[in-house]
């Protein structure tokens, strides 16, 4: 069955040179990470300023970081879905591609991804807030499991938190400037599985489409950029992207 049947579209894709892909919590989903918003989402139960800042991180050491330790024993367990699979393909069919994502489980590399730009950090990696030393995980879980109070101290005495970015916190500056070339040069972007509420990730598609590129979302549901698309793919990424793959193959073939 074809997915891909809107003329504009067709021709868009036909066309494109440079494909920009967004992504958030919801293409992990299928993967049994949970999002951060709606009905299941982390932050329905629980207080996003209580768990992902640094003064909470600051004044509750040991409850922020039991708290990713846990979400680190979810990811343990998970592995890529179709939709994680299917992105890696479209980085080896198209001219141009970048992967921008807003999620730190690492699925996208899993999966085979390359130069993921990745905006909020990775869960898998920590460092010293004092004196920046860096800690894979395995260095990490060592540390942590001789310390009772699972409080992660490095030798030079600091705490060692995720690397991740927190609320009020500056994004990687090398990821956002990649990112933003990324939305601006792009001919179609496509956003997966984001609600897109949080800034500035949520302004690449506005800036994308702003700059002229054709934008498609892929969402179980309406987002805050819905009103704005070209084209919404509604269902579970895990679902729609291998079809769109599929569609896009035959898309460029006839180009060819
Ligand atoms: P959200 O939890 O805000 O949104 C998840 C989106 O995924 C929603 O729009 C859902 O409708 C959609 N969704 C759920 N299941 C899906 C599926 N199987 N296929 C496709 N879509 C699906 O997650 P993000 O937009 O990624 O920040 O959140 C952005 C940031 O807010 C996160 O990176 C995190 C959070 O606070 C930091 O940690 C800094």
């Amino acid at each position: 069955m074809k997915l891909i049947e809107d003329p504009l579209a067709i021709k868009e894709l036909k066309i494109a040179r440079a494909i920009t892909v967004l992504t958030g919590a919801g293409i992990s989903a299928e993967s049994g990470i949970p999002t951060f918003r709606g009905e299941e989402g982390l932050w329905k139960e629980l207080s996003p300023e209580e768990l992902a800042s640094f003064e909470a991180f600051y004044k509750n050491t040991a409850v922020v970081t039991e708290w990713y330790q846990h979400r680190r024993d979810i990811l343990y367990h998970s592995k890529p879905n179709a939709g994680h699979y299917a992105l890696r393909e479209l980085q080896q069919l198209a001219s141009k591609f970048d992967l921008i994502t807003q999620n730190v489980d690492g699925l996208h590399q899993r999966a085979g991804s390359m130069d993921v730009i990745e905006l909020h950090g990775n869960i898998l990696e920590n460092y010293c807030i004092n004196c920046n030393q860096r800690f894979s995980q395995e260095e990490f879980d060592e540390i942590y499991r001789h310390n009772p109070n699972h409080i992660p101290h490095c030798y030079c005495g600091g705490l060692i938190r995720p690397n991740v970015v927190w609320f009020g916190e500056a994004l990687p500056e090398e990821s956002i400037e990649k990112a933003y070339d990324s939305a601006i040069t792009c001919d179609v972007f496509i956003s997966v599985g984001t609600s897109a509420q949080v800034v500035p990730a949520s302004n690449l598609p506005r800036i994308a489409k702003q700059n002229g590129a054709y934008l498609i979302e892929i969402n179980t549901a309406n987002t805050a950029i819905s009103d704005i698309v070209d084209l919404r793919l509604e269902g579970p990424s895990g679902t729609i992207l291998p079809m769109f793959i599929e569609d896009y193959k035959q898309l460029i073939k006839k180009n060819n």
